[in-house]
């Protein structure tokens, strides 16, 4: 991850690499850390290692603290595959003569002979000669490289290599390998994407952390933007193990969070204390909110909710939010998935082609059959509790699935002599989707259907990213797109039920819910909505009287916003929402817990 400001390599490169390199105040705030938790060996030089060095900016950040500590002997080993940054590098560190310096050309996850009983599995065997073991001291920003840029194949590779699974990215085999790098007792101070500490996708890692670390400390930097990556970062800090076991760790690991804040005022805002910097308000401030020159962060500290159960996420939650938390669980009925369902909206993967405005510009021998166009919800028509009455959208969607004896499948074209005429214009784009032909389905499908007849029920709909939350409620029968989630009520549950869920999902008491059991936040405030996240909402007992307190309001609110929109009755009666819920989950309202 680089700095803003800091010359880096090329986009393209720099994409494929990983490489957004560390800002120097950065990299000293993890050295200054990872050297308090790091044991020296009597008599010997602090063996350290940074298995993708870049331009060097952690190693010189360590070998910096180690000298104003009047501490000189240390063997560093610096591996990047960049020979162009490795030369940076090698001159960034010249000045640190006393210091046995080695430079070392390749890929680090070859050089590194994980398991010698893995060898066959190596394309070359690996010559690890010049790289020492027992490593005292790690340091890294491994590369950050997706599944999807890494290719399926490599990625299996990667896998299989170094006994991951879910998701692999490049990052999580480098932790493996330095781990194995790394002496027992050794310390780690690495920085990465925060996604491992509360995706489902983050389960091997955390998995992995968990059992081979005492960890230490986990700093998550949040939507601070210290770096230009598209991912939010965290820096991790940790012991090895003496032995790795799943024992759990001798105390409970700090963590601090820190976010940005949108809500406050201008004048509450001029009253908060400023500070110059993220990093220093990680120092030494007290959790609260601060004033920087970029805006308003809220800073929290506390430790580490680490569960036995690596499916389920880190929770960084403070012992005052995390009673919070309790007390909206215990108070709850069960979560939404348990009374609804909660469903991606449909994947064309042609949109270009199956999903337009202009269907009705087209030439008459082209234009699909009324029957198979549908209107379409998509992120930009996406609002809070309703659409306003008579709304339509503007695009439709190509259909071309319908329910026969109860089962979904693909129409018959020489139904649709339109239709097909339109989609035989479009043959080879569509037959170009190789994955659609595969998976045996015919090639004018669209990829994720989704369930035809569900669509006529009432439904709630709600976009997959926004700063707050925006559920609506959606009677017309549009068919839902892919960057919006949808929600119907299982068979058998009353259709009240999306009135009270409604309520819940739109309210303040979820979205500090959603921020403290989730941590998922994003740049600039934004949440991500997704069915993991939203279908593990509580709810409170529907046939209780707040319940039906609360239908019975929501109901009212969705009759005034479709009507006269947002206006200020729809505000009040939205806080009246707002206190319902709380009252239901028997918990304070406000943001601040
Ligand atoms: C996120 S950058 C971090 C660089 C530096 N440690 C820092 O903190 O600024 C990751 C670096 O890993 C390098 N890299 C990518 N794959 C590598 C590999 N397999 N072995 C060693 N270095 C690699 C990239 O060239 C890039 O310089």
């Amino acid at each position: 991850m680089r700095l803003k400001s800091a010359a880096s390599p090329d986009l393209a490169r720099r994409k494929a690499s990983g490489a957004h390199y560390t800002p120097v105040p950065l990299a000293h705030f993890v050295a200054e850390r990872l050297l308090k938790l790091t044991k020296r060996r009597v008599d010997a030089p602090l063996r350290i290692l940074d298995p993708a060095c870049g331009d060097g900016v952690l190693l010189e950040a360590i070998l910096g603290c180690l000298r104003s500590a009047g501490k000189y002997r240390a063997e560093v080993y610096a591996v990047e595959t960049d020979e162009q940054a490795l030369e940076a590098a090698q001159a960034r560190l010249s000045r640190f003569e006393q210091a046995n310096l080695h430079f070392m050309a390749g890929d680090f996850l070859t050089l590194w002979r994980i398991r010698e009983q893995q060898y066959e599995l190596w394309e070359t065997i690996p010559s690890s000669a010049d790289l020492p073991e027992d490593f005292d001291v790690v340091i890294a920003n491994p590369p950050y490289v997706r599944t999807q840029v890494l290719g399926a194949e490599r990625s299996q590779a990667l896998a299989e290599r170094f006994g991951l699974s879910g998701r692999v990215d490049l990052y999580h085999a480098f932790l493996v390998a330095a781990t194995d790098a790394l002496r027992p007792g050794g310390a780690i101070g690495v920085i990465a994407s925060n996604r491992f500490l509360s995706t489902m996708g983050g389960s091997s890692v955390r998995e992995f952390l968990a059992r081979h670390y005492d960890i230490d400390e986990i700093v998550d930097l949040g939507d601070t933007k210290l770096f230009e990556a598209a991912v939010l970062p965290a820096v991790f800090w940790g012991r090895r193990k003496q032995n790795d076991s799943k024992r759990g760790p001798r105390r409970p690991a700090r963590f601090i969070r820190v976010y940005s804040e949108t809500q406050a005022s201008k004048e509450e805002a001029e009253s908060l204390p400023a500070y110059s910097s993220v990093l220093e308000i990680l120092d030494d401030a007290e959790p609260g909110r601060y004033r920087l020159p970029e805006g308003i962060f809220s800073l929290a500290r506390g430790e580490l909710a680490i569960d036995q159960n690596p499916k389920q996420v880190w929770s960084l939650a403070t012992p005052r939010e995390s009673d919070w938390l309790s007390q909206v669980r215990k108070n709850a009925k069960g979560c939404i998935n348990d009374i609804a369902a909660v469903r991606v909206g449909v994947k064309t993967t042609a949109d270009e082609v199956f999903i337009r405005s202009d269907w009705d510009d087209l030439p008459i021998e082209l234009r699909p059959e009324p029957s198979l166009l549908h209107p379409l919800l998509r992120h930009e028509d996406a609002c809070q509790w309703a659409l306003p009455q008579g709304f339509q959208p503007s695009i439709r969607v190509l259909y071309p699935h319908e329910i026969i004896n109860g089962r979904r499948r693909a129409v018959d074209l020489t139904r649709f002599p339109r239709a097909k005429a339109y989609l035989d214009a479009h043959r080879s784009r569509l037959e170009g989707r190789q994955y659609v032909i595969e998976a045996g389905r015919q090639w004018y499908e669209i990829w994720v259907p989704q369930d035809p007849l569900a669509w006529e029920e009432p439904k709630i709909v709600f976009p997959d990213i926004s700063p707050e939350p925006r559920f609506y409620l959606d009677s017309s029968g549009s068919i839902v797109d892919g960057d919006c989630y949808w929600i119907t009520v299982r068979p058998g549950i009353s259709h009240d039920a999306i009135y009270l869920i409604l309520g819940i999902a739109n309210s303040h008491l979820m979205s500090r819910y959603h921020d403290l059991a989730f941590n998922n936040r994003l740049y600039s405030a934004r949440r991500r909505y997704i069915t993991q996240y939203v279908a593990k909402y509580p709810y409170p007992d529907i046939s209780s009287p707040v319940s039906q307190e609360i239908i019975a309001t929501v109901k009212q609110l969705v009759r005034r916003v479709r009507s006269r929109g947002n206006d200020e009755e729809a505000r009040a009666t939205r806080k009246r929402v707002d206190d319902l819920v709380a009252c239901a989950f028997d918990v304070q309202s406000e943001k601040e817990v």
